[in-house]
Protein backbone atom coordinates (compact mmCIF):
# COMPACT_ATOMS: atom_id res chain seq x y z
CA UNK A 1 0.00 0.00 0.00
CA UNK A 2 1.56 3.36 -1.13
CA UNK A 3 0.31 5.05 2.18
CA UNK A 4 2.39 3.03 4.64
CA UNK A 5 5.85 4.24 2.15
CA UNK A 6 4.26 7.59 2.85
CA UNK A 7 3.93 7.34 6.49
CA UNK A 8 7.42 5.80 6.42
CA UNK A 9 8.68 8.94 4.30
CA UNK A 10 6.70 11.66 7.38
CA UNK A 11 8.33 9.35 10.06
CA UNK A 12 11.66 10.00 8.46
CA UNK A 13 10.89 13.93 8.50
CA UNK A 14 9.37 14.10 12.02
CA UNK A 15 12.81 12.40 13.26
CA UNK A 16 15.27 14.28 10.95
CA UNK A 17 13.52 17.79 11.85
CA UNK A 18 14.23 17.09 15.99
CA UNK A 19 10.42 16.42 16.58
CA UNK A 20 10.81 13.18 17.87
CA UNK A 21 13.05 12.35 20.37
CA UNK A 22 12.30 8.70 21.68
CA UNK A 23 8.97 7.60 21.08
CA UNK A 24 7.67 11.30 21.00
CA UNK A 25 4.77 11.96 18.23
CA UNK A 26 2.18 9.25 16.53
CA UNK A 27 0.21 8.76 13.39
CA UNK A 28 -3.04 7.34 12.81
CA UNK A 29 -4.17 6.90 8.95
CA UNK A 30 -7.84 6.15 7.64
CA UNK A 31 -6.58 3.48 5.02
CA UNK A 32 -9.99 2.07 4.73
CA UNK A 33 -10.57 3.12 1.06
CA UNK A 34 -7.16 1.60 0.06
CA UNK A 35 -7.89 -1.75 1.57
CA UNK A 36 -9.80 -4.99 -0.57
CA UNK A 37 -12.75 -6.47 0.74
CA UNK A 38 -10.38 -9.62 0.98
CA UNK A 39 -8.18 -7.14 3.24
CA UNK A 40 -10.39 -5.89 5.71
CA UNK A 41 -11.90 -9.16 6.86
CA UNK A 42 -8.48 -10.33 7.66
CA UNK A 43 -8.07 -12.13 11.03
CA UNK A 44 -8.14 -10.12 13.74
CA UNK A 45 -4.50 -10.89 15.79
CA UNK A 46 -5.45 -10.73 19.79
CA UNK A 47 -8.20 -9.81 21.65
CA UNK A 48 -10.72 -7.36 20.63
CA UNK A 49 -9.42 -3.91 22.78
CA UNK A 50 -12.78 -2.09 24.03
CA UNK A 51 -12.47 1.76 23.59
CA UNK A 52 -13.30 4.23 26.32
CA UNK A 53 -16.47 5.28 24.70
CA UNK A 54 -18.44 4.29 21.15
CA UNK A 55 -16.79 5.87 18.00
CA UNK A 56 -20.01 4.93 16.50
CA UNK A 57 -19.29 7.36 12.95
CA UNK A 58 -15.97 4.92 12.69
CA UNK A 59 -17.86 1.06 12.56
CA UNK A 60 -15.71 -0.80 10.57
CA UNK A 61 -12.95 1.33 9.15
CA UNK A 62 -8.86 0.55 9.75
CA UNK A 63 -6.38 2.74 10.11
CA UNK A 64 -2.78 2.66 10.20
CA UNK A 65 -1.49 3.64 13.85
CA UNK A 66 1.94 3.78 15.03
CA UNK A 67 2.62 1.48 17.96
CA UNK A 68 3.18 3.31 21.71
CA UNK A 69 6.60 3.47 23.08
CA UNK A 70 7.73 2.84 19.18
CA UNK A 71 10.07 5.38 17.64
CA UNK A 72 9.66 7.68 14.53
CA UNK A 73 13.12 6.83 13.34
CA UNK A 74 12.12 3.05 13.40
CA UNK A 75 8.61 3.39 12.21
CA UNK A 76 10.77 5.02 9.07
CA UNK A 77 12.12 1.88 9.01
CA UNK A 78 10.15 -0.53 9.37
CA UNK A 79 6.52 0.67 9.64
CA UNK A 80 4.91 -2.45 10.18
CA UNK A 81 7.10 -3.49 13.14
CA UNK A 82 6.35 0.16 14.92
CA UNK A 83 2.80 0.34 13.84
CA UNK A 84 -0.02 -1.89 13.14
CA UNK A 85 -3.56 -1.88 10.91
CA UNK A 86 -6.27 -1.96 13.81
CA UNK A 87 -10.05 -2.36 13.03
CA UNK A 88 -13.16 -1.01 14.47
CA UNK A 89 -15.94 -3.02 15.41
CA UNK A 90 -19.33 -2.48 13.30
CA UNK A 91 -20.70 -0.66 16.53
CA UNK A 92 -17.56 1.30 16.97
CA UNK A 93 -17.15 0.06 20.85
CA UNK A 94 -14.05 -2.03 20.10
CA UNK A 95 -11.15 -2.43 18.08
CA UNK A 96 -9.05 -5.35 16.71
CA UNK A 97 -5.35 -5.97 15.36
CA UNK A 98 -5.58 -6.76 12.11
CA UNK A 99 -1.85 -6.92 11.03
CA UNK A 100 0.46 -7.50 10.88
CA UNK A 101 1.93 -7.87 14.38
CA UNK A 102 0.36 -7.29 17.80
CA UNK A 103 1.49 -4.15 18.58
CA UNK A 104 -0.07 -1.99 20.16
CA UNK A 105 -1.31 1.48 19.52
CA UNK A 106 0.13 4.39 20.39
CA UNK A 107 -1.49 6.07 23.66
CA UNK A 108 -2.91 9.51 22.17
CA UNK A 109 -5.06 6.48 20.56
CA UNK A 110 -8.13 8.11 22.42
CA UNK A 111 -7.27 11.36 21.30
CA UNK A 112 -6.88 10.23 17.46
CA UNK A 113 -9.96 8.25 17.47
CA UNK A 114 -12.06 11.08 18.73
CA UNK A 115 -10.90 12.64 16.33
CA UNK A 116 -11.41 10.88 13.83
CA UNK A 117 -15.39 10.28 15.07
CA UNK A 118 -15.87 13.69 15.70
CA UNK A 119 -14.86 14.91 12.02
CA UNK A 120 -16.09 12.50 10.36
CA UNK A 121 -19.88 12.65 12.36
CA UNK A 122 -19.24 16.09 10.91
CA UNK A 123 -19.24 15.01 7.78
CA UNK A 124 -15.51 15.68 6.55
CA UNK A 125 -13.98 12.81 5.28
CA UNK A 126 -11.08 13.27 6.93
CA UNK A 127 -7.78 10.59 6.59
CA UNK A 128 -5.05 11.80 9.02
CA UNK A 129 -4.01 12.70 12.78
CA UNK A 130 -0.83 13.37 13.18
CA UNK A 131 1.14 14.38 16.65
CA UNK A 132 4.56 15.35 16.74
CA UNK A 133 6.74 17.24 19.51
CA UNK A 134 8.03 20.41 17.25
CA UNK A 135 11.05 22.12 19.63
CA UNK A 136 10.15 25.96 18.28
CA UNK A 137 6.12 25.21 18.78
CA UNK A 138 6.42 23.75 21.78
CA UNK A 139 8.74 26.71 23.22
CA UNK A 140 6.28 28.99 22.35
CA UNK A 141 3.27 27.28 24.75
CA UNK A 142 5.72 28.23 27.56
CA UNK A 143 4.82 31.73 26.80
CA UNK A 144 1.56 33.09 28.47
CA UNK A 145 0.79 35.26 25.98
CA UNK A 146 1.34 32.98 23.41
CA UNK A 147 -1.22 30.70 24.68
CA UNK A 148 -4.17 32.86 22.91
CA UNK A 149 -5.42 31.06 20.16
CA UNK A 150 -5.79 34.79 17.88
CA UNK A 151 -2.62 36.33 18.67
CA UNK A 152 -0.32 33.75 18.29
CA UNK A 153 -2.21 32.82 14.95
CA UNK A 154 -1.77 36.50 14.14
CA UNK A 155 1.97 36.41 14.74
CA UNK A 156 3.23 32.93 12.71
CA UNK A 157 0.85 33.99 10.02
CA UNK A 158 2.75 37.18 10.01
CA UNK A 159 6.44 36.09 9.60
CA UNK A 160 6.05 35.01 5.91
CA UNK A 161 3.21 34.80 3.68
CA UNK A 162 3.02 31.05 3.47
CA UNK A 163 1.91 30.24 7.03
CA UNK A 164 -1.21 32.33 6.23
CA UNK A 165 -1.68 30.37 3.09
CA UNK A 166 -0.93 27.04 4.12
CA UNK A 167 -2.57 27.24 7.68
CA UNK A 168 -6.03 29.32 6.57
CA UNK A 169 -7.38 28.01 9.67
CA UNK A 170 -5.05 29.30 12.24
CA UNK A 171 -3.98 27.15 15.81
CA UNK A 172 -6.43 26.43 18.32
CA UNK A 173 -4.86 26.33 22.17
CA UNK A 174 -5.37 23.63 24.28
CA UNK A 175 -4.50 24.09 27.98
CA UNK A 176 -2.27 21.71 29.84
CA UNK A 177 -3.58 18.01 30.14
CA UNK A 178 -1.93 14.70 30.62
CA UNK A 179 -0.59 12.68 27.47
CA UNK A 180 -2.67 9.79 26.05
CA UNK A 181 -6.43 11.31 28.65
CA UNK A 182 -9.64 11.54 27.22
CA UNK A 183 -9.90 15.30 28.81
CA UNK A 184 -6.80 16.11 26.06
CA UNK A 185 -8.82 14.48 23.45
CA UNK A 186 -12.46 16.74 24.03
CA UNK A 187 -10.68 19.62 24.65
CA UNK A 188 -8.44 19.14 21.43
CA UNK A 189 -12.05 19.07 19.52
CA UNK A 190 -13.62 21.63 20.71
CA UNK A 191 -10.46 23.50 19.01
CA UNK A 192 -10.92 21.02 15.51
CA UNK A 193 -14.42 23.13 15.19
CA UNK A 194 -12.41 26.15 13.68
CA UNK A 195 -8.98 25.03 13.12
CA UNK A 196 -6.64 22.05 11.75
CA UNK A 197 -3.67 22.79 13.87
CA UNK A 198 -3.78 22.46 17.27
CA UNK A 199 -0.74 23.36 20.13
CA UNK A 200 -0.95 21.23 23.40
CA UNK A 201 0.47 23.49 25.90
CA UNK A 202 3.89 22.47 26.65
CA UNK A 203 3.45 19.45 25.31
CA UNK A 204 3.09 19.39 21.29
CA UNK A 205 1.40 19.83 18.50
CA UNK A 206 -1.21 18.18 16.59
CA UNK A 207 -2.52 18.91 12.62
CA UNK A 208 -5.61 16.83 11.13
CA UNK A 209 -6.29 16.70 7.83
CA UNK A 210 -7.24 14.33 4.11
CA UNK A 211 -3.32 14.44 3.27
CA UNK A 212 -0.31 12.95 5.60
CA UNK A 213 2.25 15.12 4.23
CA UNK A 214 -0.51 18.44 4.46
CA UNK A 215 -0.84 17.72 7.81
CA UNK A 216 3.50 17.74 8.14
CA UNK A 217 3.58 20.31 6.14
CA UNK A 218 1.10 22.77 7.95
CA UNK A 219 3.65 22.13 10.69
CA UNK A 220 6.23 22.51 9.26
CA UNK A 221 5.53 26.20 8.26
CA UNK A 222 4.34 27.00 11.65
CA UNK A 223 7.70 26.01 13.12
CA UNK A 224 9.71 28.34 10.12
CA UNK A 225 7.67 30.98 11.29
CA UNK A 226 8.40 30.36 14.99
CA UNK A 227 12.12 30.15 13.44
CA UNK A 228 11.99 33.44 11.50
CA UNK A 229 10.57 35.54 15.14
CA UNK A 230 12.87 33.19 17.35
CA UNK A 231 15.97 34.46 15.72
CA UNK A 232 14.97 38.00 15.24
CA UNK A 233 14.67 37.99 18.89
CA UNK A 234 17.94 36.60 19.35
CA UNK A 235 19.29 39.20 17.11
CA UNK A 236 18.47 41.67 19.46
CA UNK A 237 14.94 42.97 17.50
CA UNK A 238 11.52 42.36 16.84
CA UNK A 239 10.23 41.28 14.07
CA UNK A 240 8.29 43.80 12.29
CA UNK A 241 5.71 41.30 10.99
CA UNK A 242 3.51 41.26 7.75
CA UNK A 243 0.54 44.08 8.40
CA UNK A 244 -2.81 43.20 8.31
CA UNK A 245 -3.38 44.85 5.23
CA UNK A 246 -0.70 41.94 3.86
CA UNK A 247 -2.16 39.29 5.65
CA UNK A 248 -5.36 41.06 4.14
CA UNK A 249 -4.41 40.48 0.35
CA UNK A 250 -3.39 36.90 0.74
CA UNK A 251 -7.08 36.14 1.52
CA UNK A 252 -8.22 37.74 -1.90
CA UNK A 253 -5.14 36.77 -3.67
CA UNK A 254 -5.83 32.83 -2.34
CA UNK A 255 -8.99 32.82 -2.14
CA UNK A 256 -8.83 31.95 1.70
P1 LIG B 1 3.21 6.93 22.24
O1 LIG B 1 4.57 6.31 22.19
O2 LIG B 1 2.25 6.15 23.11
O3 LIG B 1 2.66 7.17 20.85
O4 LIG B 1 3.33 8.34 22.97
C1 LIG B 1 4.12 9.36 22.42
C2 LIG B 1 3.56 10.71 22.68
O5 LIG B 1 3.99 11.67 22.05
C3 LIG B 1 2.50 10.89 23.71
O6 LIG B 1 1.93 12.15 23.59
ZN1 LIG C 1 3.21 13.64 22.64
Amino acid sequence: MAEIGRIAEVAGYLWEKGWAERNGGNISVNVTGLMTDEEKALPAIGSPIILPEPMTALGGHIFFVTGTGKRMRYICQEPFGNGSLIRISPDGTFFEIIATQPILPTSELPSHLLMHNYLRASGKDNKVVLHTHSTDLIGLTHCKPFLDSEYITRLLWSMIPECRIIVPRGIGIVPYEIPGTLELARATIKQLENHDVVFWEKHGILAVGNDLIECFDAIDILSKSAQIYFSARMAGYESEGMTSGQLDDLVEAFNL
